[in-house]
């Protein structure tokens, strides 16, 4: 720490480093680049579809052979990942999601579209059941509506290698079952699939900003109770370290918080305490409370967007989901 002496006006102003722009390009501390920005993109069944998704401006729907659009935007974005989140149709949803586990369904086909154009960017599918539930929860559930922990697990480890099988890039556990990284990375070792990332969704929150996302894959309707026996309690931190150090040592690469804006200590904490890959998911209600007061004219979207992306890079995150994604880099351009 600087002993406090040191900071003495006048011989310290610290608008000196302040005055142009120049210098504050040199002693800036942390910057976004496209390399930070993670893209998660919706996929629908159907021909020619860019579907609006009410509840968040400017987000797409896209069926699978417009993914070449995707793959267009990406690339000229400079972005280096992409996650994507199916809307299942009702008709394929079930008690037991098993449609997460055809291997023809729309995360496989839309990743073997997307591998056979030449892409420079990688591939994430998100592990949990969903999309694919006719209850909307992440797990199956029992009679009594409690969501079961190990029953789940062994269909998420399925689902898993299914993704792997088709080609998936980075598996992103996203449903906060107990021990499932552990199994998920016994069963890509045994297959060998030693390379297949896995991005645990370590700290996610019962959090209210959700909602739009699950207007977007189609769940809303079908969810009747939250999700607080599985997702984290919203003022709890020290669970977060537990979880994270258990993710680790289960076999994770990347460790991902979310929300994000409402948990910069979160992103700190994990960063900081266990020095490993730590990103934040900027989530839909982040996006759509942006966008709908950008609208209105309240804020200046480029600028609300850029400082909340600033704020993840400072508390430590690596790297960024964020729907803003195709737009950072304009944006950072017309604040330049
Ligand atoms: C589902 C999942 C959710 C999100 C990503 N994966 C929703 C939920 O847990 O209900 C939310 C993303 C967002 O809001 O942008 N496992």
């Amino acid at each position: 720490m600087m002993k406090d002496s040191i900071l003495k006006f006048p011989s310290t102003r610290l608008r000196r480093n302040r005055q142009s722009k120049w210098i504050r390009n040199l002693v800036e501390e942390h910057s976004l680049t496209s390399n930070d920005l993670i893209w998660p993109v919706f996929i629908c069944e159907g021909k020619n579809k860019k579907e609006e998704i009410k509840s968040m401006p400017n987000v797409y729907r896209y069926s699978i052979d417009n993914l070449n659009e995707v793959r267009d935007i990406a690339e000229s974005q400079n972005i280096n990942l992409i996650a994507l989140f199916p809307y299942t149709p009702e008709e394929l949803k079930s008690n037991d999601g098993k449609e997460a586990l055809n291997p023809e369904n729309l995360v496989c086909k839309s990743i073997d579209q997307l591998s056979r154009s030449n892409k420079n960017f990688g591939l994430m599918c998100d592990v949990a059941l969903d999309p694919y539930t006719d209850h909307g929860h992440d797990g199956l559930i029992n009679d009594s509506g409690k969501i079961l922990n190990d029953e789940t697990n062994e269909l998420l480890v399925k689902q898993a290698l299914l993704y792997a099988e088709c080609g998936a890039d980075v598996i992103a556990p996203s449903d906060m079952m107990d021990g499932r990284i552990g199994l998920i990375r016994n069963q890509l070792e045994k297959n060998n699939f030693q390379d297949t990332l896995i991005l645990s969704y370590a700290a996610k929150y019962a959090s209210a900003m959700y909602s739009p996302f699950r207007d977007a894959v189609g769940s809303s309707s079908s969810l009747k109770s939250d999700k607080k026996t599985y997702q984290m309690n919203i003022n709890n931190s020290d669970e977060a370290i537990r979880e994270a150090s258990m993710d680790i040592s289960e076999g994770a690469d990347i460790l991902m918080v979310k929300p994000g804006i409402s948990y910069l200590d979160i992103i700190y904490r994990i960063k900081h305490e266990l020095n490993f890959p730590t990103f934040a998911y900027q989530v839909s209600g982040e996006y759509s409370l942006i966008k709908l007061a950008a609208e209105k004219g309240l804020v200046d979207e480029k600028a609300v967007v850029l400082e909340q992306l600033a704020s993840f890079k400072r508390a430590g995150a690596d790297a960024i989901i964020t729907y803003f994604a195709p737009e950072v880099l304009k944006f950072i351009k017309l604040t330049e």
